[in-house]
């Protein structure tokens, strides 16, 4: 199996080397230079020297988004900030952003691993890429840019909105790529229907995804509408952007992580535990080779697990099931908004459009799931409705009360979709 570069499919031992060697170089560089990781460092009791196999990077003390907000705007930085090129951040709902920093070396790095993921979904040099991500602040448009240049690509940067624009310049400019979240791709396929055209006959043939979590029936729903191969993307600003993992096409089974620049751990997220492989837990990355902004053992707050390689050599994670933050707890029964997602797109007749309204009936959290129709259904809105809170009762275990929207009384999404109205603060 040929990847883009011959180190996807180099051996394990050989991969385990680099990353030690990797490893050992960044945690030099960020005690010498970041304050806030020789602090911790020193607090832990640990030095860069300690670490002599991969194992013992759990002596090493976690790095979390507060300790990031802590040193806005650019305390993280491991270089003179005359070295950094290029500057994004994350929104962020409370608080400071957080700001993330790339040297010139960190940017092609970058470029690199999103060339690598946009060959790894089946994309090849001269390809037309439409990227619909959001350019900005948000890694998204950017991260995608320069990596489907990278690989040789023509890039359309449309970035996010405008969505009859997209669709009138999808047909016009013929992409064979599209690469979008998947809740915005949704969007995109309705207004193709909404102009008279049948999504299936539109020249895209890949469809890369990520940003936000989806379940496979969103991925069945997307590749029968638009007649493509739908594969997920994942990646986070603190880590770089887009392109930590990708799906290969050739297996579509979860995302193959580019461990030669991000080392992967799972823990337990109460015991802080590092946990065996195949066991389900928080996800934590070490960058291997980042110059700006390197993170020691950053906790994702992403839940997932890791899985050994099949189209490459590297593991794999399984999709992304939701974030710790994003969990619900309904009458004491934890829930993500992907499971529901699952069930909504298993009733006949429903449309992918939801939204998950919580609140507060006295001690009590109340679930609402808006969910809109097809238009072209036959079957009531009490049929509907019955099935998919007997589904949601049967499979996850608790009551919702279920609305049936109007067609586009459910807000569409522009990038990542919010998926949950929380009307108890
Ligand atoms: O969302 C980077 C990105 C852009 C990834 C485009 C893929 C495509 P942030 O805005 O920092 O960066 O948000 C990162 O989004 O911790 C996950 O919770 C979530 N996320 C990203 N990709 C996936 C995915 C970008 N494939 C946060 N599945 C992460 C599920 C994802 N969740």
């Amino acid at each position: 199996m040929r990847g883009y570069e011959p180190i996807e499919t180099a051996s394990v031992d050989e991969l385990r080397a680099l990353q030690l060697e990797r490893m050992q170089a960044t945690l030099v560089h960020s005690y010498e230079n970041v304050p806030h990781f020789t602090r911790a460092f020193d607090q832990a009791g640990v030095a860069p020297s300690d670490l002599r196999s991969l194992d013992d990077l759990a002596a090493f003390p976690f790095l979390v988004k507060d300790d990031l907000r802590a040193q806005y705007p650019f305390g993280m930085f491991a270089v003179p900030r005359t070295n950094v090129v290029r500057l994004h951040a994350s929104s962020g709902t409370t608080g400071h952003p957080t700001v993330v920093g790339y040297t010139a070396e960190d940017v092609d790095m970058w470029a690199t691993v999103v060339a690598r993921s946009m060959f790894a979904a089946g994309v090849r040099p001269g390809d037309i890429a439409h990227v619909a991500y959001g350019y900005g602040l948000f890694t998204g448009g950017l991260g995608a840019h320069y990596g489907a240049e990278k690989l040789g690509c023509t890039v359309v940067p449309m970035s996010g909105g405008q969505t009859a624009k997209q669709v009138q310049l999808i047909r016009d400019f013929a992409p064979r790529v599209l690469l979008v979240t998947p809740s915005y791709c949704l969007n995109l396929i309705d207004e193709m229907e909404a102009q008279g055209m049948n999504p299936a006959d539109s020249s895209i043939e890949i469809g890369i995804f990520g940003a936000e979590p989806w379940s496979d029936g969103l991925r069945e729903e997307i590749e029968t509408r638009l007649g493509i191969d739908a594969v997920d993307i994942y990646g986070l600003s603190e880590v770089i952007g887009p392109g930590v993992a990708q799906e290969c096409v050739e297996t579509k089974d979860g995302l193959t992580v580019w461990e030669d620049h991000f080392y992967p751990e799972i823990i337990d997220p109460e015991t802080r535990e590092v946990l065996p492989d195949g066991e389900f837990g928080e996800l934590v990355f070490t960058s291997l080779t980042k110059h700006a902004m390197p993170v020691i053992r950053y906790r994702t707050r992403d839940l997932t697990r890791l899985l050994p390689g099949t189209a490459r050599t590297m593991r794999r994670i399984e999709r992304i099931s939701g974030r710790s933050d994003d969990m619900l707890i309904i009458r004491g029964v934890n829930v993500f908004p992907s499971q529901v997602e699952v069930h909504v797109l298993a009733v006949d007749g429903l449309s992918p459009h939801f939204q998950l309204i919580v609140s507060q009936e006295g001690n009590l959290t109340d679930l609402t799931i808006n969910v809109e129709a097809n238009p072209a259904t036959g079957r009531s809105s009490t049929e509907l409705a019955a099935e998919l809170a007997r589904r949601i009762k049967d499979h996850i275990g608790i009551s919702a009360v279920v609305k049936i929207a109007l067609n586009g009384e459910v807000p569409r999404s522009q990038g990542k979709a919010q998926r949950v109205v929380d009307n108890r603060r």
